[in-house]
């Protein structure tokens, strides 16, 4: 059986990483895992000696007005699934080990940073980028394995890894949905019922989109109305933003004539949704 050691401090997070067998994949999570961090996790195992996972509600990229103490959590549970998963080391620092009293440096991935989610959660990628340093420094993987879901997360890690020159390689796996289509995240918990159904808006809009983007379809605004008519159609949602962006730059298009990232976040009541798919 699988033996999965956990780790709180820095000091034993160094230990145990020195005595895994190379390469050493890392999994960063908030916790609270469902299929799509599994997914990763697996992944990992496929492509690495040893795989690390790191379990850190980051308050720095909440911003002060969410609630950060309600963020899902169920460490026992979600060690359980590990060392099932086949990861060989859990670390879960407390917020005084990532962020001791004189805390000062921050990671600051400019441009890319800027639009989509970058614009509705100011600060959100600097606490990420952050973070996500923190833990590459101190895990020292070889590979690190992100989801796709949050592409904008995704695309900023990647141009944060390129341009301080780090020496891990990101790796991205597809998003992982429910049987009817709804992407898998730790806030679906939050959705009642009707909720949970009319959160079908997020994935349907994309299958249209994506549909009509087959048939022919390359203006960039009309993409963004199909989607856009799809979810204010559902009385229980509220859209905050739809993109249909460059896959690389994510600036905004007018034609799509290389691959597109089709985004949006949508509230679904009080919780916010956020999904994607790529064209071309
Ligand atoms: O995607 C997440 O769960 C978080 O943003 C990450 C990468 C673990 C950093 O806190």
């Amino acid at each position: 059986m699988n033996v999965l050691e956990k780790v709180v401090t820095l000091n034993e997070l160094r230990k145990a990483r020195n005595e895994l067998p190379e390469p050493v994949g890392l999994v960063p999570t908030m916790g609270f895992l469902h299929e799509g961090h599994l997914s990763l996790v697996k992944r990992a195992c496929e492509q690495s000696a040893s795989v690390v996972v790191s379990i850190f509600v980051n308050p720095t990229q909440f911003a002060p007005t969410d609630d950060l103490d309600a963020y899902p959590r169920d460490l026992e549970r979600d060690a359980a699934l590990l060392q099932e998963a086949g990861a060989k080391l859990l670390w879960v620092p407390t917020p005084e080990v990532m962020y001791p009293p004189d805390f000062q440096t921050w990671v600051d991935v400019e441009k890319i940073s800027q639009p989509l989610e970058g614009e509705k959660r100011p600060g959100h990628f600097r606490g990420v980028t952050t973070v996500v340093t923190k833990l590459f420094n101190a895990v020292q993987p070889q590979k690190a394995f992100f989801g796709q879901k949050d592409a904008q997360q995704a695309a900023v890690i990647r141009q944060m890894v390129r341009d301080l020159n780090m020496s891990v390689e990101i790796v991205t796996q597809p998003i992982v949905r429910e049987r009817d289509g709804l992407a898998m995240s730790s806030r679906n918990t939050y959705l009642n019922p009707a909720e949970r159904q009319a959160a079908l808006v997020l994935s349907k809009s994309l299958a249209a989109a994506e549909s009509a983007y087959e048939a022919g379809e390359r203006d960039a605004q009309s993409i963004r109305k199909i989607m856009e008519d799809i979810i204010n159609a559902e009385p229980l949602a509220r859209l905050e933003y739809v993109s249909c962006a460059d896959f690389e730059t994510l600036e905004e298009l007018e034609i799509i004539s290389n691959k597109a990232l089709l985004s949006m976040a949508v509230y679904i009541g009080r919780t916010r949704l956020i999904d994607n798919c790529v064209l071309g």
